[in-house]
């Protein structure tokens, strides 16, 4: 990691990536505030980590909801200091139907969580980086992002405008120490795919596309994301990085 004190938020920080990436990083010595909608999963968490020599604390709620980031930025200001690392990483998969089947108010949840959280994380986050004159932010989008995704339209289109907004902000950032980057993993083995949503069909015809004929683990994920969310990374920004086990040929 970095040479730096790190201070890192990350959502979805229960889950099979968000978990992994806390550990890596906590393990590195970032002060960690793992924000998720799941309370239970946090708690084993932060108790896994105390027990282990991490620091973390939990806040508990929906990315969704506009007054969750400011709550998380004042928890790291008051437990850690400023956030030096954000990991946009919560996401939730579409119903397995076709787009024009989607009920709108699934495709706007699709959308919300999967997209317009990790802006209003960024809204939250990015004024006090600019003003230290250093961050790092990881969005966590998908491959689905990157091709197209059959009955996930909801999610392919959330992941490619996280992508879309990731070059965007690379830009807007370049000259300000922020750096911000995205990757897109292809299968993963996390709960995600335990998910009533992911059909056998569907992880059968996933996996069949990673010449690795593998799944990914979330320890992979994780060691990326740490490799981006340091100051090792200068030259890289607004960019995408895929984990796909040779899928990817962009
Ligand atoms: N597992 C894969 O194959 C895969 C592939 C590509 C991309 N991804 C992406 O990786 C990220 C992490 O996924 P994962 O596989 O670890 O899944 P996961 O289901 O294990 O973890 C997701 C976490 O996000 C949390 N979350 C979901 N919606 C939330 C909300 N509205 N507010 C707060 N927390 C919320 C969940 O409680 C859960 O802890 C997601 O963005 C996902 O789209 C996963």
């Amino acid at each position: 990691m970095s040479t730096r004190p790190e201070v890192a938020l990350v959502t979805g920080a229960g889950g099979g990536i968000g978990r992994a990436t806390v550990s890596r990083l906590a393990a590195a010595g970032a002060g960690i505030v793992a924000v998720d909608r799941d309370g239970d999963t946090l708690d084993r968490l932060t108790a896994d980590l105390a027990a282990s020599g991490g620091r973390a604390v939990a806040v508990v709620g929906d990315i969704t909801d506009e007054a969750l980031a400011p709550r998380a930025v004042e928890t790291a200001l008051a437990s850690f200091g400023t956030p030096t690392i954000l990991v946009n990483n919560a996401g939730v998969g579409s119903d397995q139907v076709p787009v024009w089947e989607v009920e709108p108010s699934a495709w706007r949840r699709d959308l919300e969580i999967n997209l317009t959280s990790h802006f209003l994380m960024c809204r939250a986050v990015v004024p006090a980086m600019i003003e230290a004159g250093y961050g790092r932010i990881v969005n966590v989008a998908s491959a689905a992002g990157m091709e197209g995704h059959p009955l996930a339209g909801g999610y392919a289109a959330a992941k490619a405008g996280l992508v879309a907004m990731t070059k965007s902000m690379g830009k807007e950032l370049a000259k300000t120490g922020v750096i911000v980057n995205a990757i897109a993993p292809a299968l993963i083995g996390t709960p995600m795919l335990e998910a009533e949503w992911f059909s056998d069909d569907i992880k059968r015809m996933l996996l069949e596309r990673i010449p690795m004929g593998r799944l990914g683990r979330p320890e992979e994920v994780a060691e990326m994301i740490a490799f981006l969310a340091s100051d090792r990374v200068t030259f890289s920004t607004g960019a995408v990085f895929d984990l796909s086990g040779g899928r990817a040929t962009y």
